[in-house]
């Protein structure tokens, strides 16, 4: 393979991303944005490598979260803090079910570019290209917003930056309280619920108290007042991506200084499309879309292009195919895989195969759905006898109305009362929550049954 250089992308077919009209415009972002610091450190994806690699040979368990796309309207400090508080207890819940440390992925700070389904879009019989993120044009539905503006480039470096200060902030800053886990489940308004998970909130208290009691508390243990969170989002704008990457002198490698891990997305995973040759030479770890038309064929090609030496934890794949269709493609692509040889980490990534449109016209998923996909990806992997390595999920810690379901029942009339996302569908916090429970409950019993069978 040719000598990569992070310009190669340039000589690739390109697929969702904008025609910018101002070309000296874009030229002084672009020059602009390579002299601004990195806003991640080499060493720190190193490190999300090893522990992805971990979460690949089912020694850790990945939770990757947030929204589907960052706004810049609704930037605040409070809807940083909560999703990020709402991780940390799903977190917690699912170090239960997996006996495993839960490695913690932001879809944040630089999530902003979003591919589209179709290039233009259509209210009232008035035609306009689509919104494509922050980063890009405006969501506001005017011939004026949805013209791509580079300049927009430099506001989301701004947000993401401010976003990270936080998040690191608030992971050395002892602010997790993770003693009050029977409040999580006081808004569970079923009985049976509240019965099943106050088992897991119990256990999880009967730890926390006798560690206390041990004198382990967040006062005098370093790993109870810090927490490493990392960020991701998909690397879809590629002059920014290009921009932002470094040389690491320590490693002499190339890094996407934009964030600890970059995914490919299901539209723009071409093998010999420009995201993928950009993606293939740096060293953040790579998530892959894995979607319903991804051929056995194709994934060959991007797992050798994408991790060329093997390397544990540099490739996650995303499977997403939709609740009903986990049985008819994961199998094909696991053999594919075993058929290689090759080290990936299997995520499960039940939001983007589940998108439906209500009956009241909104942009929906279905809790149940969620649910479905993320039952049948467990049960793929121990009948493969495979292991499942996380959890991709579109949350937030706001108290939106945006899927349907979950115990505190969000119907189809909900919708409209507190649906804020800028694109796809989230799970509010509640709803995610409950998601974790049942999550914990699958890794339990797969935890359960390996130790039946090793010993039996
Ligand atoms: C996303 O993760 O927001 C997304 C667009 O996913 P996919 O590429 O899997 O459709
Ligand atoms: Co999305």
């Amino acid at each position: 393979m040719t000598e990569w250089h992070k310009s190669n992308w340039r000589n690739k077919p390109r697929v969702q991303m904008p025609d910018y009209t101002d070309a000296a415009a874009l030229a002084k972002v672009e020059s602009q944005l390579s002299q601004y610091p990195p806003l991640v450190f080499a060493g720190e994806a190193r490190r999300l490598k090893q522990q992805l690699g971990a979460a690949g040979r089912g020694e850790a368990f990945l939770l990757q979260g947030g929204d589907c796309a960052e706004s810049f309207e609704q930037f605040s400090a409070d809807a940083i803090r909560d999703t990020f508080k709402v991780m940390l207890q799903m977190a917690m819940v699912l170090t239960y079910g997996a006996k495993v440390p839960v490695v913690k992925v932001g879809r944040m700070a630089g999530q902003f570019a979003k591919p589209r389904s179709a290039p233009t879009e259509t209210v009232d019989g008035v035609e306009l290209p689509s919104y494509r993120g922050d980063i890009i044009n405006d969501l506001a539905f005017t011939p004026e917003a949805r013209i791509p503006n580079p300049e927009k480039m430099l506001q989301a470096y701004t947000q993401a930056a401010a976003t990270l200060n936080l998040l690191r902030a608030f992971s050395t800053g002892g602010f997790a309280d993770m003693s009050r886990v029977h409040a999580w489940t006081l808004g569970f308004a079923d009985e049976q619920d509240v019965q099943k998970y106050s088992e897991i909130a119990d256990r999880i208290q009967d730890s926390i108290d006798f560690m206390g009691a041990a004198g382990i508390t967040a006062d005098t243990t370093h790993e109870f007042s810090t927490v490493e969170f990392y960020t991701s989002h998909e690397g879809l704008l590629l002059e920014y991506e290009e921009a932002l990457t470094r040389l690491d002198s320590t490693s002499g490698k190339w890094l996407a200084g934009s964030g600890h891990m970059i995914w490919i997305g299901d539209r723009t995973r071409q093998p010999d499309g420009a995201h993928v040759e950009f993606c293939r030479g740096v060293q953040n770890p790579i998530g892959l879309k894995c979607g319903p038309t991804t051929t056995a064929e194709d994934l060959k090609v991007l797992m050798s292009k994408l991790n060329p030496k093997n390397e544990e934890g540099r490739l996650t794949l995303i499977a997403r195919f939709g609740a009903g269709n986990v049985g008819e493609h994961l199998p094909r692509l696991i053999k594919a895989v075993k058929e290689e040889g090759a080290k990936v980490t299997w995520v499960c990534d039940p939001m983007h195969g589940n998108t439906i449109k209500s009956a009241t016209g909104y942009k929906t998923r279905p809790f149940d759905s969620v649910l479905r996909e993320v039952r049948d990806f467990f049960g793929v992997h121990q009948s493969e006898d495979t292991i499942p390595g996380g959890v991709h999920f579109e949350m937030t810690g706001l108290d939106v109305t945006e899927c349907t379901g979950g115990v505190r029942a969000v119907t189809e009339e909900d919708l409209s009362d507190r649906y804020h996302t800028a694109c796809d569908p989230r799970l509010n916090a509640s709803q995610s929550l409950e998601l974790a429970f049942l999550v914990a409950e699958e890794l339990t019993n797969l935890r359960r049954d390996r130790s039946k069978r090793a010993t039996g």
